[in-house]
């Protein structure tokens, strides 16, 4: 361990091949020695570097956590490098071609493939809890005709924890389990209510009949007609958009679960912090920036000018880059082969000018310097606005589309960081750089 001091040869040749790091504190002359754990050194170990007794010690300084691990996790692996992106260790593009999106839920949530007999438990039991509290139904028609639909689904999801109480014990695994459940299969209710309420249109309840995309464009687009029968490639298309969008390991939002969750707060208020972080526009809300970036372009003449914009600062290429991808994102090359097949069942491929301006403008920038030396490729939201749109869903909807799918992710990395013997409340240092020792003077002396 750390505390171990260590000389070296001031090369650093007696230790090399060790899994330690030799750290030299040039303020004191002193050498530690810090071990190294799976690629990473515990920032608690530079802690006893210090000038004096009473100092406090070193600190990492690491806004955005851009190079900090702050769990061990078995749910997502990503390769940014190689563009890799696997759930449970299955690769996302088998499993957007073999699996379903419930079944993938139930990968993340349980760490492995149901056999049959699970998975249709699995199915049943979200089939059966898709309901909410008619007093959901209520609080969603409070809001004001033009309220944004993440900010009701916002409020809708923290308020479940008000229904179900004793989600507080989250130290029992039924009332986990329950949970879990309840949140994957109220969420597309939420959301499709939030969607529903912007239109003045009455909201549908859930049909079991129907599987859980099915049941979600029911909720959506059903009229007057007895029974809604969803398109089966429009379902098919949805499910292949939600298991892209099932987890992403550790970004705004899930850490913003895990940290929240932290604090042992019940599941519904940790996954209602997950929503609010996806909310904003570079992270789920990207997809309808993305989309109204297009719009604002409007025809190919004007690609160029929208480039130059970016490049001098004054844009932002929505739907470009990653923190973690610094190669073509898997997503985004799976959602651009369904991009034609929607539009090809909605009727929205012809004569699309948005699409013709985000290929023209993908293919561009993809030529750029600019973009390549800063390895800008398109992300899982260039196209997913295009899908959306051409489904008919309203570009304030796109993020509640990302939110549900993303619930799964959030409800397995919180069960994960819940059983977590690591896990201790969230509670990052700083570093303060205001005044100090002032004093007080009343309101007439300033
Ligand atoms: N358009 C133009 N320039 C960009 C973009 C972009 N979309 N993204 C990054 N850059 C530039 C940035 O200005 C910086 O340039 P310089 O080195 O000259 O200062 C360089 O590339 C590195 O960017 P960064 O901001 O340090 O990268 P980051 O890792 O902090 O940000 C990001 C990642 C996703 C927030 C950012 O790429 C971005 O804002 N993209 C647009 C929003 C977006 O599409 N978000 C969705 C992400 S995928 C879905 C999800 O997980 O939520």
């Amino acid at each position: 361990m750390a505390e171990e001091r260590n000389e070296t040869d001031g090369g650093g040749v007696a230790t090399a091949g060790k899994d330690s790091l030799s750290v030299t504190d040039n303020r004191t002359g002193e050498t530690f020695e810090v071990e190294i754990t799976d690629g990473t050194v515990k920032a608690m170990d530079f802690r006893q570097m210090k000038v004096s007794e009473d100092d406090f010690g070193l600190m990492t300084f690491d806004p955005a956590y851009t190079n900090t691990a702050h769990c061990r996790s078995d749910i997502c692996f990503i390769d940014g490098d190689e563009g890799i992106l696997e759930y449970r260790g299955y690769p996302i593009e088998q499993l957007c071609e073999e699996s379903t999106y419930l079944e993938v839920a139930y990968l993340l949530v349980n760490g492995k493939l149901p056999t049959q007999d699970e998975l249709d438990t699995w199915t049943y039991e979200v089939t059966h809890h898709t309901y909410v509290h008619e007093n959901v139904k209520n609080a969603v028609e409070g809001f004001r005709y033009d309220a944004h639909p993440m900010g009701m689904l916002l409020s809708t999801v923290g308020a479940l924890s008000t229904y179900y109480p004793d989600a507080k014990a989250i130290d029992d695994h039924e009332e986990r389990h329950m949970a879990a459940i309840r949140l994957i299969a109220k969420m597309p209710t939420l959301a499709a209510f939030a969607y529903r309420h912007g239109l003045g249109l009455p909201y549908v309840y859930p049909d079991n009949d129907l599987s859980y995309p099915g049941n979600f464009l029911s909720m959506l687009y059903k009229m007057t007609e007895v029974k809604y029968e969803p398109d089966p490639r429009l379902e098919r298309a949805l499910d292949v958009l939600w298991i892209l969008h099932a987890d992403h390991e550790q970004n705004c939002s899930t850490a913003a679960v895990r940290n929240v969750g932290s604090s042992q707060v019940d599941p519904y208020s940790a996954v209602a912090a997950g929503v609010a972080a996806l909310y904003g526009p570079l992270h789920g809300g990207a997809n309808e920036s993305a989309l109204a970036m297009l719009e604002r372009i409007g025809t190919v003449d004007n690609i160029e000018g929208f480039l130059k914009g970016v490049k001098n600062g004054d844009e932002r290429l929505m739907g470009f880059g990653h923190r973690v991808y610094k190669n073509y994102d898997p997503r985004a090359r799976i959602i651009k082969k369904h991009v034609d097949e929607v539009l090809e069942a909605t009727g929205g491929g012809k004569d699309n000018v948005k699409l013709e301006v985000a290929s023209e403008l993908e293919k561009r920038a993809l030529d750029d310097e600019y973009f390549t030396e800063r390895k800008l490729y398109p992300n899982v939201d260039f196209y997913s606005g295009l899908i959306y749109e051409a489904l008919q869903i309203p570009s304030a909807m796109f993020t509640v589309m990302f939110a549900i799918p993303r619930t799964s992710g959030w409800v397995a990395q919180w069960l994960e960081m819940v059983a977590d013997e690591d896990t201790k409340i969230a509670r990052p240092r700083q570093i303060y750089s205001g005044e100090r020792e002032l004093t007080y003077k009343a309101i007439g002396y300033r």
